[in-house]
């Protein structure tokens, strides 16, 4: 049996993870899991029934009823669940809970590609190419203010730059200090700044990157 070709990129919010991922999984025809989604319907299916974000027996209830098939980004992509997702991000079972069919995900086919905070070091840490993918605070609210004027996935709420950046930087915060699976690089992985790229450069950085690595 071949060994399963996993592709495990992480990074803050906005540094340009989710598009580089989707494309990699397209070049390489292998299915695609954006990790953000598994936390985002945890805290989505806690808002929606009124339940508290902090409560972890409720929340690991809600993460074992995840379906991986049925996620919305439509639906999960607005602005208030990214920041109750980090929220229940914080609690170990319900990290486990995800984190268990997350690597059922990876393992189950010929290879993934895989996008979040953790791949790299806890999900998928026998990954073959991990990617840690970044650019400054300011780039990424940039990013994220164009995409929510795009989108309108503030749902009326104040989208002005220097909210979103201020958002950012507390996502930042919150998601790398946490005791359980912090943001940050794994050890052997490559390192892609994509302040000053544009969405085509980094695609081809990260592309030959993953190119170098993948055995014929
Ligand atoms: O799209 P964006 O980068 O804003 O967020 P996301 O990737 O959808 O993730 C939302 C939140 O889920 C993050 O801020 C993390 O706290 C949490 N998360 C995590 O802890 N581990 C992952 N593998 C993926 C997301």
């Amino acid at each position: 049996m071949t060994i399963p070709f996993i592709i495990a990129i992480d990074g803050p919010a906005a540094s340009g993870k989710g598009t580089l991922s989707r494309r990699l999984a397209e070049a390489f025809e292998l299915p695609h899991l954006d990790t953000g989604l598994t936390y985002r319907a945890v805290a989505h299916a806690l808002l929606e029934s009124g339940q508290p974000l902090n409560d972890e027996d409720t929340a690991v209830e809600a993460a074992k009823a995840i379906d991986l098939g049925a996620l919305d980004p439509a639906v999960l992509a607005v602005h208030t669940i990214g920041e109750a997702a980090s929220k229940v991000a914080v609690m170990s079972r319900v990290r486990s809970t995800l984190v268990e069919q997350q690597r059922k995900f990876a393992n189950s086919g010929r290879g993934a590609v895989l996008d979040g905070r953790d791949i790299g070091t806890v999900v998928c840490p026998n990954a073959q190419v991990k990617l840690y993918v970044t650019a400054s605070p300011e780039v990424r609210a940039e990013r994220r203010w164009k995409e929510v004027q795009e989108r309108g996935i503030l749902k009326g709420m104040d989208a002005s730059f220097e909210t979103i950046l201020s958002d950012i930087r507390l996502r930042d915060e919150r998601d790398m200090g946490r005791a359980d699976s912090p943001l940050k690089p794994a050890e052997d992985a490559h390192l892609l700044d994509t302040s000053k790229m544009d969405i085509e450069t980094a695609f081809q950085t990260a592309l030959s990157i993953v190119k170098s690595s993948k055995p014929e």
